[in-house]
């Protein structure tokens, strides 16, 4: 799709007089840009009423920008239908759980489960690859925009709930079997046909969590049948072209690893300070890096999305400025814009693009900076990108992300299944694996985050967070794997159809992990359960569980003498959810036992390897000295590094 690490914008010239674009062409070649993603909310410019098609605009548009060099990546149009559409096939509009029609008047207003939508997108897509399939301009595609915003994924039409019918006739056969699958027993909630089942809402009190999680799967599914629609017909017309979507800030409710299937290069879209004002619950880490951002958020996204990409990713959008969409919206500190940028690269980006090209001086987004102001004077993230451009060009071929000695396990389901029976009000598995990745991200290693298909054996050291379902090929996967495996609470506690193994938890890991979980508790932060660990004492600060130890060694216990950590040969168990000190203590310990170099991290200083560079970044709060953590040449930056700064060495061979 791009060179090895280009810079692009997010543009949209219908929003502009035409006699703007050849100047905004030229304008983005002078900054460094090389790559402009146009036209995923266009619809109703490009089909203005049904099957009369306007696609002469684009088509010079995309002329425009293609006489300066630049590559377009083209977002298909369909996460805004447009309101003739709607009104002819008004059911395809989702419905909330609430039961409320999501009617028109922003986007994202269709129900993934809609075949007749599916098949409007079918055509309009088609239409744009016949068109434009060919053209020497276009690069890439970028199918529908951030599939989930807006809590998108799951629709409870009728839509949904036909196909929810047919999906589980197909996965369980017999309505029998799924009784039996779903304990249906319990409660008298024994159907005798697919057809009396409704979607999971609307009930008097908790509906069966083995039909919630099967509803979760179900709306996962149709996110990727949705999108294979659109892959599938843009593969037809357009066979070189890359396709790629838009992912999101800690969305879970689709497997994008099953996404990827059909797609060449994982994008997501970076908002780091959107996100600390939305995610970050601790109000003084929020204040502390309000205008730059946490400073693991970015970097886990790049790792993650790095795997679900198979090793490809990029940014689609990247903040440039204050947002429009968060409850406050901070400015950026100066710097920031081209340290977020550059955070990308070292993580292996191919493209990190910048959202938007000009602020929009109407509509929903008018408070959204750009690079540009509305009056199109260069507003300050221009400059900043101009600067990168620079960096970029004296690096010349980074080669790609360094590998990584560590890996964090990520599921998508696991979420799912924690999600719909928490037992603990605070137990999240987003919380777990973000506090997994700081504490190893502080020992100044570089990490992947995989999914359960991913190869394990160039790993020392393997994290699996809390994975209720382990599929018997990743159960046979960790077997095999001859590095240090630390597993976390809650693993192999369930089954496919989320009920207890019979053998108990860890279920299909009890031979490899030598325990039995016989016990479980939860708790609010107050009632923290002391651990002995390594001569100090840490906390289990929101769950616990009590293991009969079968043939592994107690490694160490909790104030009451209960096991808290076990080992058998190279894998670990961890009764309980470790708080920040001892989660850092005892992967700091794994990590060094397993043979890999760390290096302590000040507060907000992280670093990344790609090919011979490594990457110095300065989140904050202070200043530091590039020489106490980077050896080699300095290539970028000086001795000294501001908070908002980056340095970057070249490392001797
Ligand atoms: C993203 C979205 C863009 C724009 C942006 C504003 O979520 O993909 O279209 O709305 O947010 O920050």
């Amino acid at each position: 799709m791009v060179a090895a690490a280009a810079i692009g914008v997010c543009y949209y010239p219908e929003h502009w007089p035409e006699s703007m674009w050849a100047d905004d062409a030229r304008r983005m070649r002078e900054v460094g840009i090389t790559r402009v993603r146009i036209g995923e909310f266009s619809w109703s410019r490009l089909e203005p009423e049904a099957g009369r098609y306007e696609f002469d605009w684009l088509s010079r548009a995309i002329d425009t920008l293609h006489a300066e060099g630049l590559g377009v990546i083209l977002g298909t149009p369909t996460a805004t239908p447009p309101k003739w559409l709607v009104d002819a096939m008004p059911d395809m509009l989702a419905v909330g759980d609430d039961g409320r029609v999501r009617s028109f008047g922003s986007r994202r207003h269709y129900c993934f489960s809609h075949i007749g939508y599916r098949r409007e997108c079918a055509r309009i897509v088609s239409e744009l690859a016949k068109r434009f399939g060919a053209h020497p301009g276009v690069v890439a595609w970028q199918t529908d925009n951030e599939y989930g915003c807006h809590d998108t994924v799951r629709s409870y039409s009728q839509s949904a709930l036909l196909g929810f019918r047919h999906w589980l006739q197909a996965r369980y056969g017999t309505v029998a079997a799924l009784n039996e699958a779903w304990g249906n027993v319990f409660w008298s909630m024994e159907y005798s046909s697919f057809n009396e089942i409704e979607l999971p809402s609307g009930a008097v009190t908790e509906t069966n969590p083995s039909h919630r999680v099967d509803f979760d799967r179900y709306s996962s599914d149709q996110v990727i049948a949705f999108n294979k629609v659109q892959t599938d017909v843009i593969r037809a017309r357009a066979p070189t072209h890359q396709i790629l979507h838009n992912f999101m800030t800690f969305h879970v409710d689709f497997d994008h690893f099953a996404v990827m299937d059909d797609m060449d290069i994982a994008t997501w879209d970076s908002y780091p300070l959107g996100s600390i004002d939305v995610f970050e619950r601790d109000l003084v880490r929020k204040s502390i890096y309000a205008r730059t951002g946490d400073p693991d958020l970015q970097a886990f996204h790049h790792d993650l999305y790095r795997g679900t990409g198979r090793g490809r990713f990029g940014i689609m959008e990247q903040q440039p400025g204050p947002v429009n969409w968060a409850q406050y919206n901070t400015d950026a500190k100066p710097g920031m814009i081209r340290l977020w940028g550059m955070e990308g690269f070292a993580h292996g980006a191919e493209l990190v693009s910048y959202f938007r090209w000009r602020q929009a001086p109407f509509a929903q987004e008018q408070f959204h900076a750009g690079l540009n102001m509305p009056d199109n004077t260069p507003d300050r993230a221009f400059f900043e990108v101009e600067e990168l451009s620079r960096d970029l060009k004296m690096l010349g071929d980074m080669g790609t992300a360094a590998p990584a000695r560590v890996a964090i396990v990520y599921s998508y389901e696991a979420q799912w299944m924690l999600r719909e029976q928490p037992q603990g009000r605070n137990f999240s598995y987003i919380d777990q694996v973000f506090s997994a990745y700081r504490s190893l991200r502080e020992l100044g290693l570089d990490i992947d985050v995989v999914g359960t298909n991913a190869d394990l054996a160039s790993y020392a050291l393997v994290i699996l967070p809390s994975m209720p379902y382990v599929p018997d090929a990743f159960a046979s996967a960790l077997k095999a794997f001859q590095g240090t495996l630390l597993v976390m609470p809650r693993t192999g506690s369930r089954t496919r159809s989320h009920h207890i193994p019979d053998n108990l938890a860890p279920g299909p890991l009890a031979d490899l992990l030598g325990i039995k979980v016989t016990r479980v508790e939860s708790f609010r932060v107050g009632s923290a359960v002391p651990v002995t660990y390594d001569n100090e004492t840490f906390r289990f600060d929101r769950w616990r569980e009590f293991v009969e130890v079968k043939s592994a060694d107690v490694i160490a216990r909790d104030g009451d003498g209960h096991p808290a950590l076990t080992r058998k040969v190279r894998a670990c168990y961890l009764t309980g959810s470790p708080d920040r000190a001892l989660m850092e203590r005892l992967f700091g310990r794994l990590v060094r036992e397993a043979g890999v170099e760390t290096q302590i991290l000040s507060a907000g200083v992280r670093m990344r390897g790609r090919g011979r560079y490594r990457f110095l970044f300065n989140y904050g709060p202070d200043p530091v000295e590039v020489s106490d953590y980077l050896k080699g040449d300095i290539v970028v930056g000086g001795k000294r590094l501001e908070v908002g700064d980056i340095a970057v060495a070249r490392e001797a061979r």
